[in-house]
C-alpha cells in the first residue's frame, strides 16, 4: 500500500455493516465529518447538500425504530444527508453529484478518524420521509441516505473487491496499450 494517509484512507474505507461500540461520538469529530462533507465540490457551486448529525439518545432510538437496520441499531451517531433540487446557471441540476461527492468526502473523514460507516441509500427510502418528518425537515428538501457513526465492535472486512484495475480504467483511450 501506499506511504501517502490520503490514500491509504481512501483504500481503507469499506461499507461496515457490523456493531459498533457504544463509545459516544464527540461533538468535534462529528463537526469534522460535516465540514469535510460541506467541503465536497458542487455543481455550479450551489451547494445542494446539508447535514443533521443526531448523537442525543432520545432522537437516536426513534430513528432506530424507523429504521430498524441491524447494524444501524448499535450506532452511537448518525448522519443524515439532505439533498435540495437546484438549478445549476447552466440548466442542469447537480443535487445527486453534489451530496455523493459529500458522502465521499465524509465517509473517509470518518476512516481517518478512526471510525466505520456505511452508505445507507437504497436500504432508507422507504423510511425516509418518516425520518424527515421527525427531524422536522421543510418541504422542498429531501432526506436521501444515513450514515451511522462509531467504532468498529466486529472486524472490518472488505466483503465486495473490485473488478480488476484493467477492466475499468485505460490511458489514451479505452484499448489495452500495445493493441
Ligand atoms: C448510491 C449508493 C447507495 C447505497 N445504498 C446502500 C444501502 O442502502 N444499503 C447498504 O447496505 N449499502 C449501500 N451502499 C453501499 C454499497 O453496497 C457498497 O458501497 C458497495 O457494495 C461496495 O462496497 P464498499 O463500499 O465496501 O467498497 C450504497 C452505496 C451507494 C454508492
Amino acid at each position: 500500500m501506499s506511504v501517502n494517509q490520503t490514500l491509504d484512507t481512501i483504500f481503507s474505507r469499506t461499507s461496515y455493516r457490523g456493531s459498533f461500540k457504544e463509545e459516544p461520538i464527540p461533538r468535534e469529530d462529528l463537526t469534522a465529518i460535516m465540514e469535510a462533507g460541506i467541503a465536497a465540490p458542487s455543481g455550479c457551486n450551489r451547494q445542494t447538500t446539508s447535514l443533521i448529525a443526531v448523537d442525543d439518545p432520545k432522537l437516536l432510538r426513534k430513528i432506530k425504530d424507523l429504521y430498524p437496520n441491524p447494524s444501524c441499531q448499535t450506532a452511537p451517531a448518525f448522519i443524515l444527508v439532505l439533498t435540495q433540487q437546484i438549478v445549476g446557471v447552466d440548466g442542469h441540476y447537480y443535487h445527486v453529484q453534489d451530496y455523493a461527492a459529500a458522502i465521499e468526502n465524509m465517509l473517509l473523514a470518518m476512516k481517518s478518524l478512526g471510525y466505520e460507516s456505511c452508505w445507507y441509500e437504497g436500504n432508507v427510502r422507504p423510511h425516509a420521509a418518516q425520518i424527515a418528518d421527525l427531524l422536522k425537515i421543510p418541504d422542498g428538501i429531501s432526506l436521501v441516505c444515513l450514515l451511522p457513526v462509531g467504532i468498529a465492535a466486529d472486524e472490518v472486512v472488505r466483503t465486495k473487491g473490485k473488478k480488476p484495475f484493467q477492466e475499468r480504467a485505460w490511458f489514451n483511450g479505452m484499448v489495452s496499450e500495445g493493441q
